[in-house]
């Protein structure tokens, strides 16, 4: 990392080895992908002084909780933008994005179930279309240079849009945090926490929430108390422990216990839910696609609970052989989606299997939920594959011809028993 003082920031690098990228002199007017943080106010204003181009500002709600739209509007008009959208998209991102990762109980590495990774194609191709609608010939995104949303993003804009290039002034500005926040005070945006400790770099919405930085780049350094804004600590959770019972209807959750939910709902009443009971906190060491290692702390608590009742459905209701297989496309489908291949046909191929693999994952699940951990503890469905009759101990006699098991081992071990024999003469 090279610093530089805030009165010499280096002019971004002006020729492009890309198709997307843009040239100087291309770039008239910028749809900008507005968060109100730091990063991309500052882009905002430097953009117009570096570019002498025109900003429009898009800011995209997928649930990130405690978000105040009309200050980021506000915001974005104050810093100079010559308009400034925001778009609910959550039910979109609910809908087309979460359920398929539901089917496919996409997680990444331990515990990660990919919900920055989900929202990035989402974002991108609402930018495409407000870009296009706005007459901008150029999308900015506050991706760094290191992450994988840099590809999530260019590669949905790359495919969607051919005709509008990118810039991505975190990569190429080359401010560290302390250049940037003299910047903000030279040009009045203003600067939450002031110049203390870098925050956490946060990425959160409907499906979950990231910390990255600070002493989480430390990896024997256990997390402080303060990196958790989401998830109780389990220590300081209810005594109590509470089942939540999940219904869903092929491999779509529909509602809790006896009321029916919408999708944006029920996803933001689960994780309420589990966050009081501590559910959800994942500590993991990733591999990014572009090749480093990094340590993320996740605080999941909707996705930690409804992915463990999809799987118990599934479990239910689907055989041995379904089982054996499915588990290997589910994991393609997640490094696809994690990799930003978001628009790849091979994930559209693979969405049609899941399709046929949940026609039948209907039913309850009920979840206890006690001190950050989640258990499913009961089910039941139409289609289980479950015959109480034919599984019980004592009556099983009549139903079960256990007389025929001998004659199935013999057949079964067959081929085993030969190679053992013919391997050990
Ligand atoms: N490691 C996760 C991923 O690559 C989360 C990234 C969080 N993004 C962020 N801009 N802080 O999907």
């Amino acid at each position: 990392m090279s610093e530089t003082s805030a009165s010499s920031v280096p002019a971004p690098r002006s020729q492009p080895t890309t198709s997307y990228e843009a040239r100087p002199e291309q770039v008239r007017r910028v749809l900008l992908l507005y968060s109100g943080g730091l990063d991309t106010s500052v882009m905002l204003k430097w953009i117009q002084d570096e570019y002498e181009a025109e900003v429009v500002a898009l800011t995209v709600n997928l649930g990130q909780p405690g978000e105040d739209y009309g200050v980021i509007r506000g915001k974005a008009r104050q810093l100079g933008a010559l308009e400034s959208h925001v778009i609910d998209a959550r039910e979109e991102f609910a809908r087309e994005y979460v359920v398929p990762a539901i089917k496919a109980n996409a997680v990444y590495g331990l515990g990660y179930p990919l919900f920055t990774a989900l929202s990035r194609p989402l974002i991108a191709k609402l930018a495409v279309q407000h870009a296009r609608a706005t007459g901008c010939d150029t999308i900015a995104h506050g991706c760094t240079g290191k992450g994988n949303d840099q590809v999530r993003i260019e590669a949905t804009i790359a495919t969607l849009a051919p005709e509008l290039k990118v810039i991505a002034p975190v990569r190429s500005w080359r401010m560290g945090r302390d250049e940037e926040v003299a910047y903000a005070r030279k040009h009045g945006i203003p600067v939450k926490g002031g110049t203390e400790a870098p925050p956490y770099s946060i990425d959160d919405n409907l499906w979950g929430r990231s910390s990255e930085g600070r002493w989480i780049e430390d990896l024997e350094h256990a997390p402080d108390d303060d990196v958790f804004n989401l998830v109780t600590r389990p220590e300081e959770a209810p005594d109590q422990a509470e089942v939540l019972e999940v219904e869903f209807e092929a491999g779509v959750p529909v509602g809790l216990g006896q009321e029916r939910l919408g999708l944006v709902e029920l996803i933001e009443r689960v994780g309420q839910i589990g966050a009081r009971h501590g559910v959800g906190i994942v500590d993991q060491i990733e591999d990014r696609v572009v090749g480093l290692k990094v340590r993320d702390i996740y605080e999941v608590p909707a996705a930690t609970i409804l992915l463990l009742a999809h799987r118990e459905l599934e479990m239910l209701v689907g055989t041995i052989h379904q089982h054996q297989f499915k588990p290997s496309l589910d994991q393609q489908w997640a490094f696809l989606v994690y990799a930003g291949l978001w628009w790849e046909p091979l994930r559209t191929d693979l969405d049609a299997f899941m399709e046929a693999s949940n026609r039948h994952v209907t039913g309850r699940v009920g979840v206890r939920l006690y001190k950050g951990a989640a258990r499913a503890v009961t089910r039941s469905s139409p289609y289980a594959l479950y015959d109480p009759q034919l599984a019980t101990f004592e009556q099983s006699g009549g139903l079960f011809a256990q007389e025929a098991s001998p004659g199935f081992i013999e057949l079964w071990s067959l081929q085993s028993r030969m190679a053992w024999r013919i391997r050990n003469r």
